[in-house]
């Protein structure tokens, strides 16, 4: 685990030097890729924000096979399939050799990755894997690199139905090696990677979600559907940790016309339940990814879930923001102080409203009124408030009291104006 947060780090201070912010680097010159029409037709996969469970967040390089399997057992028992969590994904560290053909095999925490997968699948979810498309993963273990239709024909011949590909050192290895001091070629060679990768999982004939994780430099957004990619990601890597949850959370502000059915803005894995995020914390943090219509895969460790949690991660009114399948990502409309509002447009033709003090402090924000008025919205309307499951009546310029970290999440209905 320390070996892996520490290639990463210096993996991601490269990125960092690369481009010098999340939406910058559009110094360089290379035409980024463009979805043709074909490319928008209804996707196969990911019509609605993938759901499931993800290895890093909680194990890091320690994950094994039973880790995969006790996840799977609980994520049926605790009613989380049932509320549409259905990918459970290995992540880094599962890599063996290469045998003498090239074909890659797991590592001994894996004994049989077919089995494995066919476990996964009894239970009636599906299983996803991890590579990149350098010659090494972050975390040091075999990467892609000049193997990638053969590690597409693996994970297809295993079972797999997701894949997260992460670019780590491809940029050290292939795109300054082979482009020092050309910004525009280094782009290039990244696009043709995560195309090259693509073109190799739908050659498999199997439906494969592609997550593509390069930490949302050279705004991935902009070119990423139009290579395939289901998903990719718009931020370095989360903590659960207030201050970077609440970073994360801030860089979706401006991305919401990039996510749509079957390509998503993922602002990381869930740290619901990890480390010493608060009830308020782990609540605010599950109820805005779900209004980003962000991939809800939860990390933590699911065998020890405290009833709290499973309770925010199986809460269905905040799922089914998430899962809305107009898929319009929620707009933060304005902030006042520390209290930021964001406003989510819903295929009913309701909307949600999610007001979050994101303060240290109760008195620095108290008090706060909330403005129906900036968010278009006439009043007073009633607002199922989703936390507390009661109606109320939202009226233009309401106080609203909030803890620090907490958050009013509501629903308006459709009908209402
Ligand atoms: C990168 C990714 C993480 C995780 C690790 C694994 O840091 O951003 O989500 O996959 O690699 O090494």
């Amino acid at each position: 685990m320390r070996i892996a947060t520490s290639c990463c780090v210096a993996v991601l201070a490269l990125a960092a030097a690369l481009s010098s912010g999340q939406a910058a680097s559009t110094s360089h010159k290379a035409p980024k890729p463009h979805a043709s029409k074909t490319q928008m037709a209804p996707p196969q996969v990911a019509a609605t924000p993938p759901m499931g469970w993800n290895s890093w967040n909680y194990f890091f390089g320690k994950v094994t096979d039973k880790d995969i399997r006790d996840s799977a057992d609980e994520i049926v028992s605790t009613g989380m399939k049932d509320a549409g969590y259905v990918y459970v994904n290995i992540d880094d560290t599962w890599q063996g050799e290469r045998d003498a053909n090239g074909v890659i095999h797991a590592n001994g925490k894996f004994p049989d990755m077919k089995a494995l997968a066919d476990y996964v699948h009894s239970k009636g979810l599906k299983i996803g894997i991890y590579s990149g498309p350098g010659t090494k993963t972050c975390a040091g273990f075999e990467g892609s690199y000049g193997h990638e239709e053969q590690d597409a024909k693996t994970y297809a011949e295993w079972g797999m139905d997701y894949l997260k590909y992460d670019l780590c050192s491809f940029i050290p290895d292939v795109m300054q090696k082979q482009a020092p001091n050309d910004e525009a070629q280094q782009m290039r060679l990244m696009y043709q990677a995560y195309d090259k990768m693509a073109k190799a999982l739908k050659a498999t004939g199997r439906p494969i979600v592609l997550s593509l994780c390069q930490y949302g430099w050279d705004s991935p957004w902009e070119w990423a559907p139009a290579l395939g990619g289901n998903l990719w990601r718009t931020t370095g890597d989360i903590e659960p940790q207030w201050d970077r949850i609440y970073t994360l959370l801030s860089q979706q502000a401006g991305l919401e016309k990039y996510a749509g059915p079957g390509h998503w803005n993922d602002p990381d894995m869930l740290e619901v339940g990890n480390g010493k995020l608060t009830l308020e914390e782990n609540r605010s943090h599950f109820s805005m990814w779900a209004m980003l219509s962000a991939p809800l895969l939860a990390g933590n460790d699911l065998p020890h879930m405290k009833p709290e949690i499973k309770e925010i991660l199986t809460h269905k009114d905040v799922i089914a923001l998430d899962q809305d399948k107009l898929g319009r990502q929620a707009s933060r409309v304005y902030s006042d102080g520390e209290v930021d509002v964001w406003l989510k447009h819903l295929s009913d033709g309701g909307k949600a409203i999610a007001v979050l003090n994101a303060g240290s402090d109760r008195v620095a924000t108290h008090p706060f009124h909330l403005s129906l008025k900036k968010l278009g919205i006439a009043g007073p309307v009633k607002a199922k408030d989703l936390w507390t499951g009661q109606e109320r009546e939202l009226k233009d310029n309401m106080p609203i009291l909030l803890h620090s970290h907490d958050i009013l999440l509501v629903r308006i209905a459709g009908s209402a104006k």
